[in-house]
């Protein structure tokens, strides 16, 4: 199974980039399964519905997402009222009351695929351990009969990022990490068989403070006042992810990174 992960795809620069692209890279490399993390889709940050389905449209199966799934209350309640909705994904270490899930098995073809999405701890919510969460839906997947499972840690810390590939390693099939919008160049197939990368990288705008515009986040850290984040209308985006070639049994067999530059002339964030 060929699978294209692309990292957080922010605005509306990124997703016209990411569904111009998926299409030919799904031909090129003879894609599987497109998974992308959606958590900055709806102008940088949060997740609407409406964004999630042009992703769907424009050729991605499912979303995961991180930290800012929760940014829009509409779809804090749509999740909440679409209990069946596994197409895009939150971390599964959030408690249970909240909305959602955190990982699904999907048929992709003759196979089935695992996704997990975590979330870490350094730096972020306090929320339940990834590693023991993670753990625990690894173990239920598997004990399914899924070979196949890929994983999302959306987390700031590179520490935590290695030591779940090594925890996880021999379990799962891939992990990338995502959350930091900065591609890493550290991508390897762990000894016993999975796919890693600490992070993924974005789809946005390559001129910019990890996707948002420059200025305001400059004035916020020269004057420590709140200010609201832009993602700018135009620009090159760069295009950040991995390809991970994967065998019947679930070890990886490689794992490519893609790190692309489109032009990029629009109107709306
Ligand atoms: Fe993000
Ligand atoms: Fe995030």
């Amino acid at each position: 199974m060929r699978i294209l992960f692309l990292g957080d795809v922010i605005g509306r620069p990124g997703r016209t980039v990411a569904t111009r692209r998926i299409p030919l890279l799904r031909q090129e490399y003879k894609i599987d399964w497109v998974i992308a993390n959606g958590e900055n889709l709806a102008a940088g940050i949060g997740i609407t519905l409406d964004k999630a389905e042009e992703m769907f449209r424009g050729g991605v199966d499912v979303l995961t997402s991180g930290n800012h799934v929760w940014k829009k209350k509409e779809f804090v309640d749509y999740l909440s009222r679409h209990d069946d909705e596994t197409r895009i994904l939150r971390p599964a270490n959030y408690p249970d009351a909240a909305p959602g899930h955190g990982s699904a098995v999907y048929t992709v073809g003759s196979e089935q695929l695992g996704i997990l999405n975590l979330q870490g701890r350094i730096f972020m919510e306090p929320i339940d351990c990834p590693f023991q969460v993670g753990r625990r839906h690894v173990q239920e997947m598997r004990a399914r009969g899924v070979k196949i499972i890929f994983v999302d840690f959306h987390a700031e810390a590179t520490s935590e990022k290695k030591a779940m590939g090594h925890f996880l390693d021999g379990q799962i099939s891939v992990i990338v990490g995502t959350h930091t919008h900065v591609q890493t160049a550290d991508e390897e197939v762990l000894a016993g068989g999975t796919a890693y990368i600490t992070d993924a990288g974005m789809v946005g705008v390559a001129r910019s403070v990890i996707g948002v515009e420059i200025a305001p986040i400059l004035e916020r850290f020269l004057t420590q006042v709140p200010v609201k984040f832009e993602v700018p209308t135009s620009g090159e985006v760069l295009l950040c992810g991995v390809m991970v070639e994967i065998d019947s049994s679930g070890r990886a067999l490689n794992i490519q990174r893609i790190q692309e530059r489109h032009p990029y002339q629009g109107t709306g964030r």
